[in-house]
């Protein structure tokens, strides 16, 4: 059997790490060996983006490399689907594997299925219910076409149904991102706080007192960073009251960066000396982060699972979330703010009260890769038939 694996961007690396493990295991233990090649498109191509992800998690360095770069969705996803069409001309898998719901997944299985070559989505069923997310366009296409959707949790599976999937094509089996949690727990623990602010810093080495409380925050999402009045809001919220609570380190992701020098917030962020702002970080340093937080504050979905497992207390600025296992209320550790500050500013109160358990919906239990591989292998026997 010929796979290809699809990556993109920064959060699709944590996602193929553990198939990429699953597949050398299977070819150590059995004499009919899987082919695997690896496709990096390119749409994140910083060291600390995309090859520091790699290293840290012992991912096979890519096959090849479609370099596609920055641009806008329609030049991303058209210059991919023309460089993995050549690709796939030359190389014929009998699959190919996408994961998340980044512009490489939309644009690969597309390309791929027009070829007639089977597709199967790594976390697949998630939905937002929010079409002017551009994630959300992807994550529907994407299902819309694979045979084989693969889904994280019991919501996702339902939602499928629901858009009509024949239930045969739908197999749940876990949280792949959270077999890399599990793997790098204890090494990420292990890390030293302030040497990884020291390194990572942006306004310069200086000592920060590691025992104190902090927020972490991280902020891209075009509905938080690229609206100036929403940005503006969020960082004097941060800037005049945050930091007069608890100190914040904020991880500064290339679009927010972009953004902020844009609309001319980025030097109010940089005189407050109650901000740590540091460059975006790798695997082993955010989990430290996260799991050292007082309290997360994000627009991120990765982190949202990543806080409901390691029960740190997450503001999810956003108004809803294709995660909903990860919300309080089907006992995550995430709460749904969006960018209004009185709600922020409420819900920070509030969540700072209570104590939140970590908990670990079902199938999240580091073995999800092993699951995933089981259903490609055993797809003839149950879809064919
Ligand atoms: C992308 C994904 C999003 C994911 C996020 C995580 C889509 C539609 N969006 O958003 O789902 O949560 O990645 O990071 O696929 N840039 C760099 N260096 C890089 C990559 C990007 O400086 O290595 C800059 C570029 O100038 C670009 C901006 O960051 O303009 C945004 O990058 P882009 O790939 O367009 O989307 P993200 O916002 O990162």
């Amino acid at each position: 059997m010929k796979i290809i694996s699809v990556v993109g961007a920064r959060p699709n690396f944590m996602k193929i790490a553990p198939f990429c493990h699953e597949i050398q295991a299977h070819n150590s233990k059995y004499v009919e060996k899987i082919t695997h090649l690896l496709v990096h498109t390119g749409q994140h191509y910083d060291d600390r983006m995309s090859e520091s992800f790699f290293k840290s998690l012992d991912i096979p360095n890519a096959d090849i490399n479609l370099n596609i770069g920055s641009g806008s969705h329609g030049e991303q996803v058209g210059l991919t689907m023309i460089a993995f069409e050549k690709l796939l001309l030359k190389e014929m898998p009998d699959w190919v594997i996408v994961v998340g719901d980044v512009n490489a997944t939309l644009a690969c299985s597309i390309a791929a299925k027009k070829l007639k070559i089977r597709v199967c989505h790594i976390e697949a069923g998630l939905r937002s219910g929010d079409i002017h997310m551009p994630e959300e366009i992807n994550r529907l296409v994407t299902d819309r076409i694979s045979d084989l959707l693969l889904t994280p949790d019991l919501m996702s599976s339902a939602n499928l149904v629901a858009e009509g999937v024949l239930p045969k094509k739908v197999v749940f089996v876990g949280n792949i991102m959270i077999d890399t949690l599990e793997k790098h727990k204890a090494k990420a623990d292990g890390l030293d706080l302030n040497e990884i602010i020291f390194n990572n810093n942006v306004k310069g080495k200086f000592i920060f007192n590691a025992d104190t409380e902090f927020a972490l925050i991280t902020l891209h999402r075009p509905s938080n960073v690229d609206d100036e009045v929403a940005l503006r809001n969020l960082v004097s919220f941060f800037t005049e009251e945050l930091s007069n609570d608890m100190q914040i380190i904020w991880t500064v992701h290339p679009r927010a960066e972009k953004q902020l020098r844009a609309f001319k917030l980025w030097d109010k962020i940089m005189l407050n000396d109650r901000i740590t702002l540091l460059h975006p970080l790798t695997y082993h340093d955010m989990l430290k982060m996260n799991i050292s937080a007082r309290i997360l504050i994000t627009d991120s979905g990765g982190l949202q699972e990543e806080c409901t497992v390691l029960g740190t207390p997450c503001l999810t600025l956003r108004s809803n979330t294709e995660r909903p296992v990860t919300l309080k209320e089907h006992g995550g550790a995430s709460v749904l703010v969006g960018n209004d500050i009185e709600i922020i500013r409420r819900e920070y109160r509030q969540v700072l009260k209570e104590n939140i358990l970590p908990i670990s919906p079902e199938f999240w239990d580091g073995k999800t890769a092993s699951r995933c591989l089981n259903a490609i292998l055993n797809y003839e026997s149950t879809n064919c038939l």
